[in-house]
């Protein structure tokens, strides 16, 4: 493979891809995917994407064999952990967190079995695929608990009779109502984040991070924004001035005809809801029009 182009690992399939991809084409990134389906050649930057189990992502990285890697927090902290437990070198060098993949590591029971503070958890057996950040907790705690290391199907360990309570990923929460298990408490929140190989970049490489770096901020900017276009009397600028939300300066400009009206524009960098738009109506506006932001480059 190409030594000057950037490998960026991501996960091949699971609740990271699809807003993996979707990110790094907002972006610009062009691709073509390989035959294979485990690489997507940059065809207009000098980029590469690596499909990639999640587990692997942090090795990958750390070991320099991908510049980037997209991975959520909580299997970064189970990796950190695991490589703390060995005494070896467990820094990761992260870039961003990414505002996508938020879900949480949490304690989860039968949905008939009581459970009160963590002390209930003495002397059970919780299965899980993420041993090290459940046995930190468990310790923080003060709980005595062994813990059943499983390598996936979590949830379904109760009723098989391997264990009396899980910890394991929740988003939605459907996987565990399906299963009949309640959620008792929450051991690590996490999110998508990007992180970067810890040997130093080429200048170009970095140059290309860089650039991406700044545009990955301006597609999380633009998400909420919003383009607001609409006629008002000059009167009552300052009323819908107030009312537009998270507008900085607006434009306004006179319009053709009738000195006592003006079109006003801005971006509003919060959502903008019905009833902003009944207010501003209220005030005086007339011909109101909502667009959505693609791109912004502050
Ligand atoms: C997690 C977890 C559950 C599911 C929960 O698995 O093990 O199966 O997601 O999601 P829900 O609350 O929306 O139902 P994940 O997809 O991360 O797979 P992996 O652990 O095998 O990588
Ligand atoms: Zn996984």
């Amino acid at each position: 493979m190409d030594k000057q182009r950037l490998k960026v690992a991501i996960q091949k399939s699971g609740r990271l891809t699809d807003h993996s991809l979707d990110l790094l084409t907002r972006c610009g990134l062009k691709y073509s995917r390989g035959k294979d389906q485990l690489l997507c050649f940059g065809e207009n930057m000098p980029l590469d994407v690596l499909l990639m189990r999640d587990d692997d992502i942090p090795d990958l990285v750390r070991e320099d064999v991908c510049d980037l890697g997209i991975v959520g927090r909580n299997v970064l902290e189970e990796k950190r952990l695991s490589l703390v437990a060995q005494g070896l070198p467990s820094q990761f060098i992260e870039l961003q967190a990414l505002d996508y993949g938020r879900c949480r590591l949490v304690i989860a029971v039968p949905e008939d079995r009581p459970y009160q503070s963590p002390t209930d958890l003495n002397g059970l057996r919780i299965a899980t695929t993420y041993p090290h950040i459940l046995k930190k907790w468990l310790a923080d705690h003060a709980v005595n608990a062994s813990v059943v290391v499983l390598s996936g199907a979590v949830e379904i360990a109760p009723r098989l009779g391997r264990a009396e309570a899980i910890c394991d990923l929740v988003a939605t929460g459907g996987t565990l109502s399906a299963n009949r298990l309640r959620e008792v408490s929450t051991v690590f929140e996490s999110e998508a984040v990007l992180i970067q190989t810890p040997v130093p970049l080429s200048p170009d490489k970095l140059a290309w991070l860089n650039r991406i770096r700044l545009r990955i901020d301006g597609v999380q900017q633009v998400k909420e924004s919003k383009y607001i276009m609409l006629h008002a009397p000059r009167s009552a600028l300052a009323d819908i001035r107030r009312l537009l939300p998270g507008s900085e300066s607006p434009t306004i400009i006179p319009l053709e005809g009738h000195p006592e009206r003006v079109a006003i524009h801005a971006v509003c960098r919060e959502n903008v809801f019905w009833e902003t738009l009944e207010s501003l109506k209220a005030a005086g506006a007339s011909a109101v029009l909502v667009l959505p932001v693609e791109k912004m480059l502050a």
